[in-house]
């Protein structure tokens, strides 16, 4: 066991109230190993209180730090990395221009390999351990990405992208011998799934790229893959665009809407995770919250394509899943602090119902604790948690020097309360701020 003495930041459990976060100005947290020998938080609270009740243990003391769940990414591109900051008048042709020609590399195992070790290093550097990854329509950038992530016992999500139709020929899943690529982009889904899902902190992603790339065959065999493999993820992109919506419709104009063609599909349930969700109508809405489906809300990707602004207001009012991710490579930035204050000028400036202030509580917990729920990895069922440091969930953690610049150290100093403490580092905070990444280890 491993005591840590610092400032704690975690979350209460959920009460069917807003969320909200406790703080412990002189904190210890325990770690230590439970019966399956993964490390896990053994006890939280005031130094003095757990101290007592953990005598022997070691303690690190980190004076003037604050730990903290570590960030959970629920949408991310690792072949994307160096699309970022790439311009274009919107999705459609940001697509074609860049991003489709950049994921070709990966049918290179060792260019894949190369991404996925700065991928996961660049993650860990702004504190992100958890992250549900898109790779690209090659095993091989599956197989690097898992493989890198399994060295570093980070819990990583991925999946190979299924795409059959309407993109470049170089990307869409290609066939073998008498298989074409829709039934071999399926079978090389099953084999993935054996092979990686549920080893160590691995999880698989069932990933159609979105409903215009796939032909009705390759949805309808996801939707299969799905149902046999319940605690597998699904996850693939939607009402984003206009442009978009409008392909998608006319592709698939027996469904109700562009989100009901995965229903109609079998490709909403728990742990079905859609990027974006920005026009939706009420109906889509209550098809989410029935289905148990949750939405990956991308602003710094949304603000860079010009897509739309994901509403707070309709999601909370119909009751359904969300968290925050960064979108790379339509995203701009790794670092989930940029992400939270996007995430808070949306609610400002981006709703129906003007003048939303979402509170740094909300927005932190939209990428901790929120989204790992939201994954379904908080706890329920056996399943791990993450994205908080209650009693049983993974030591994943941050220790975040409120110093690290000058104007940081200035705002923080003078914070009167936890919400002042927590906008400063939301404002004024990136990559400098996290000073430690620390990832449970299986012993
Ligand atoms: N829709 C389909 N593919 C993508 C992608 O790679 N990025 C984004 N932002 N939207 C998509
Ligand atoms: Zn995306």
């Amino acid at each position: 066991m491993q005591g840590y003495r610092a400032s704690l930041l975690w979350f209460a459990p959920p009460d069917g109230g807003a969320p909200r976060a406790l703080f412990e100005e002189d904190g210890l947290l325990v770690v230590g190993p439970d019966a399956q020998g993964r490390q896990v938080v053994q006890a939280i609270g005031a130094f003095g209180a757990v101290a007592a009740q953990y005598p022997q243990v070691p303690v690190q003391h980190f004076p003037g730090r604050i730990i903290a769940p570590g960030f959970v990414d629920m949408h991310i591109h690792y072949p994307q990395i160096d699309v970022i900051g790439s311009p274009a008048s919107g999705l459609l042709p940001w697509l074609e221009n860049y991003t489709f020609p950049e994921e070709n590399r990966f049918s290179e195992p060792t260019h894949s390999a190369q991404a996925a070790t700065f991928f996961i290093a660049e993650l860990l550097r702004n504190g992100v351990t958890t992250a549900l990854t898109f790779a690209t329509s090659h095993t091989e950038s599956v197989n690097a990405l898992l493989a890198e992530a399994q060295a570093r016992h980070m819990r990583m999500i991925t999946g190979l992208v299924l795409m059959d139709r309407h993109a470049p020929t170089y990307l869409l899943n290609q066939g073998q011998g008498s298989l074409s690529g829709t039934e071999q982009s399926l079978r090389d889904t099953e084999s993935l799934i054996q092979r990686w899902h549920g080893v160590d902190r691995l999880g698989y992603a069932i990933t159609p790229r979105f409903a215009p790339t796939s032909t009705d065959a390759q949805l309808g065999g996801a939707g299969e893959l799905a149902a046999r493999y319940p605690d597998v993820w699904i996850q693939s992109h939607v009402a984003e665009n206009k442009d978009e919506i409008a392909w998608a419709r006319d592709l698939f104009p027996g469904s109700r809407s562009y989100l009901a063609t995965y229903d109609d599909f079998g490709l909403m349930r728990q742990r079905a995770i859609y990027a974006h969700c920005i026009h939706f109508d009420d109906d889509d809405r209550a098809l989410m919250r029935d289905t148990g489906a949750a939405a990956a809300v991308s602003p710094t990707s949304n603000l860079f394509l010009g897509s739309g602004f994901f509403d707070y207001e309709g999601a909370d009012r119909v009751g359904y899943r969300y968290g925050l991710a960064s979108d790379v490579g339509g995203g701009t930035s790794f670092s989930p602090f940029h992400t939270m204050l996007a995430t808070y000028y949306v609610g400002r400036e981006g709703q129906t119902k003007p003048g939303l202030s979402l509170s740094p509580q909300h927005l932190w917990w939209q990428h901790t604790a929120g989204a790992a729920a939201a994954l379904g990895l908080a706890g329920e069922n056996g399943a791990p948690s993450v994205g908080n440091l209650l009693p049983g969930c993974e030591a994943d953690f941050i220790v975040l020097n409120p110093q690290a610049t000058p104007l940081l150290a200035r705002k923080t100093a003078r914070a009167n309360s936890l919400d002042e403490l927590l906008f400063s580092l939301i404002v004024l905070g990136d990559d400098r701020a996290v000073e430690q990444t620390v990832i449970s280890q299986a012993l």
